[in-house]
C-alpha cells in the first residue's frame, strides 16, 4: 500500500480503544512488533484524556467525533455497527484502509470478508477501502474447516455454538461478574446486557430474533461461511448459545462432506493446517476448552475429533478459540500486516 502518512511507516487508528477488542487490538499491535509510526487510541467523548497502556507508554485516548482521519493508513475499527456506519467511509476517503470489526459492511459485495488463513488474497480486492473483520464465531469455524474443505468438499454444516460473554463487549463481562458475586452472596440478579440471567445459566440467543425465527448471530454463521469459502449454496444450520465463560468460544461442528473424509485423514490435515492446534488426545483432559486452552491465545484448537457414526459421509469437531484475540483483533491486525505485505 501507498502510505497516507508522511512517515515511512503506518500511523494506524484504533476506533473504540477502549473496549475489550479495542484493548486487545492495542495489545496485539504491540506483542507483534506491528511497525506503526503512531497509534491513535479513539472511542467516545466519555474516555477522552483516559489514557490507556501501550507496552511501556500510555495512549491518550481522543474523541472519535473531534478527529480529523487525514494522514491515518490504517484504522481497526471496533466500536459497534452505528459507528462504523457513520465513519468508516470519511476514513477511507482520507484515504486510509479501514479494517471493520462490525457487522456493517460484512454482506456487501464490495467489501471483502477474510480470515488471514482462509482467503488472504480478498484483502486486495477492496473497492471502497473497507475490509470486513468476520464474526467471531464464524471466524474460528472457518480457520478449521478451510482445510476440509479443500480436502472433501463440504456440503453442509451444522454447528451449535458456546459464545463467552466477551463476545457481547466490555459490559456483558461485568455483567457476568456482577451476578456471579450477587448469586453467591444469596442476592438477586438484575439483568441489564441479557435478557435473562447469565451467571449459573446458558441462554440460546445471540444478538437479535429475524423474521424466520433464527437469531442475527445464528445467520452471520450462514452468510458469512458462504461468502469466505466461496460457496453461495453451502448449507448451514446455526444455533447460538450464550454462555457464562469469560474469554473463549467452543463450537460443536458436523461437517458433511462430498467424498468421506475419515477422522484420522483429517486429524492429520487439520494439525498440519495454519492457525490450527489440534489437541485431540484419548486421555483425559487430552481436549481444548476456552480456560484451559484458548483464553489469552492464538491459535484455533481442534479435538473430539470422530467420524459422525450416523452419516456416511460426516465428521464430528469440536472447534475452541479466544474470540477477542482471533475471534476479533488477532485477525484485524493480520489483515493489517496482509496490507502492509502489498507494498513490501
Ligand atoms: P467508550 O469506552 O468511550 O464508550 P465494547 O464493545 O467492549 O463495549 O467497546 C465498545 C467500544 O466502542 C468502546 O471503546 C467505546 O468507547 C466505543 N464507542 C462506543 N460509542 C462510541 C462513540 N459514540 N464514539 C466513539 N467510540 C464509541
Amino acid at each position: 500500500m501507498a502510505l497516507n502518512s508522511q512517515s515511512q511507516r503506518p500511523r494506524v487508528a484504533v476506533v473504540g480503544a477502549t473496549g475489550a477488542v479495542g484493548e486487545a487490538m492495542l495489545a496485539i499491535l504491540m506483542q507483534r512488533r506491528f511497525p506503526a509510526s503512531e497509534v491513535v487510541a479513539l472511542a467516545s467523548a466519555r474516555s477522552a484524556g483516559q489514557l490507556l497502556p501501550f507496552g511501556d507508554d500510555k495512549l491518550l485516548v481522543q474523541d472519535l467525533a473531534e478527529f480529523d482521519p487525514a494522514g491515518v493508513d490504517i484504522a481497526l475499527f471496533s466500536a459497534g455497527g452505528s459507528i462504523s456506519k457513520q465513519y468508516a467511509a470519511p476514513f477511507a476517503a482520507a484515504g486510509a484502509v479501514v479494517i471493520d470489526n462490525s457487522s456493517a459492511f460484512r454482506n456487501d459485495d464490495d467489501v471483502p470478508l477474510v480470515v488471514s488463513e482462509v482467503n488472504p488474497e480478498a484483502v486486495r480486492h477492496r473497492p471502497r477501502g473497507i475490509i470486513a473483520n468476520p464474526n467471531c464465531s464464524t471466524m474460528q469455524m472457518m480457520v478449521a474447516l478451510k482445510p476440509v474443505h479443500d480436502a472433501a468438499g463440504i456440503d453442509r454444516l451444522n454447528v451449535a455454538t458456546y459464545q463467552s460473554v466477551s463476545g457481547t463487549g466490555r459490559q456483558a463481562l461485568e455483567e457476568l461478574g456482577r451476578q456471579t458475586a450477587a448469586l453467591l452472596s444469596f442476592q438477586d440478579v438484575d439483568p441489564q446486557i441479557y435478557p435473562v440471567q447469565i451467571a449459573f445459566n446458558v441462554i440460546p440467543h445471540g444478538g437479535e430474533f429475524t423474521d424466520n425465527g433464527y437469531t442475527t448471530e445464528e445467520m452471520k454463521l450462514v452468510w458469512e461461511s458462504r461468502k469466505i469459502l466461496g460457496e453461495p449454496d453451502l448449507r448451514v444450520n446455526a444455533t447460538v448459545v450464550r454462555v457464562p465463560v469469560f474469554y473463549g468460544h467452543a463450537e460443536v461442528v458436523t461437517v458433511e462432506t462430498r467424498r468421506k473424509l475419515p477422522a484420522t485423514e483429517a486429524r492429520e490435515l487439520l494439525a498440519k493446517a495454519p492457525g490450527i492446534e489440534v489437541v485431540d488426545e484419548p486421555a483425559d483432559g487430552g481436549y481444548p476448552t476456552p480456560v484451559t486452552h484458548a483464553s489469552g491465545r492464538d491459535p484455533v484448537y481442534v479435538g473430539r475429533i470422530r467420524d459422525d457414526l450416523s452419516h456416511p459421509n460426516g465428521l464430528n469437531l469440536w472447534i475452541v478459540a479466544d474470540n477477542i484475540r482471533k475471534g476479533a483483533a488477532l485477525n484485524a491486525i493480520q489483515l493489517a500486516e496482509l496490507v502492509l505485505a502489498e507494498s513490501a
